[in-house]
């Protein structure tokens, strides 16, 4: 694909990802950060880096334990109504379409609600899910450190005195074996777009 149509991609992409999880303030949330979100996504050749988190097997997991195989990452948190189980149960179901190949891949979900989310917490969640897929927490500064790099947003909204939900970016960001940004799939993009990404990332690796 072009860099400018990869871009454009990007750019769309995290526009209809962000509007996917909006809320009441959301409104406000696009607007104020509408700027930064222009100014993040134009470098995709940057996006991906360091981090240091844990797992939900309590793990500690960096960067260099994902080098060898190609991944594909993206952000939220275990109390997130749809967006997330709905991604979560779509890469259990590539993870198993698949099959033997399954295993040359990695899928992580980090989650961008630590206060909420500890590594025992997301391991009750992730029973719901394939038991492959490596969910990621940390400290708030290590969950902002990992965002930063992602270029994803997110931001805590508040409910009912002290409840509270997040916006955050939906889209499942897909790199290769030496941690470089390969594509993206959109929040619900098609079954089939789906499969020939992951199917086309394997390639990649070897
Ligand atoms: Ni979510």
């Amino acid at each position: 694909m072009q860099t400018t149509n990869l871009l454009r991609t990007i750019r769309l992409t995290a526009w209809i990802a962000v509007a996917v999880c909006l809320t009441g303030a959301g409104i406000y949330f696009i607007t104020a950060r509408a700027p930064d979100i222009q100014r993040v996504i134009g470098g995709a050749a940057g996006i991906g880096g360091p981090f240091q988190l844990t797992a939900h097997t309590g793990q500690p997991v960096t960067e260099r334990d994902l080098a060898g195989k190609p991944y594909a990452i993206f952000f939220g948190f275990t109390r997130c109504p749809d967006v997330c189980p709905t991604t979560l149960l779509d890469m259990t179901s590539r993870l198993e379409e698949l099959q033997g190949d399954a295993d040359k891949l990695r899928i992580l979900f980090v989650s961008i609600d630590p206060e909420r989310d500890s590594p025992e917490f997301l391991a009750d969640y992730m029973k719901s899910f394939d038991k492959r897929i490596t969910a990621l927490t940390g400290t708030t500064a290590q969950v902002a450190s990992i965002a930063k790099a992602y270029r994803v947003i997110y931001e805590k909204v508040p409910g009912g005195g002290r409840d509270y939900t997040m916006n955050h970016t939906a889209t499942v960001y897909l790199f290769d074996a030496k941690g470089g940004f390969v594509s993206t799939i959109a929040y619900q993009e098609n079954e089939k777009n789906q499969r020939a990404k992951l199917r086309r990332l394997i390639r990649l690796a070897g």
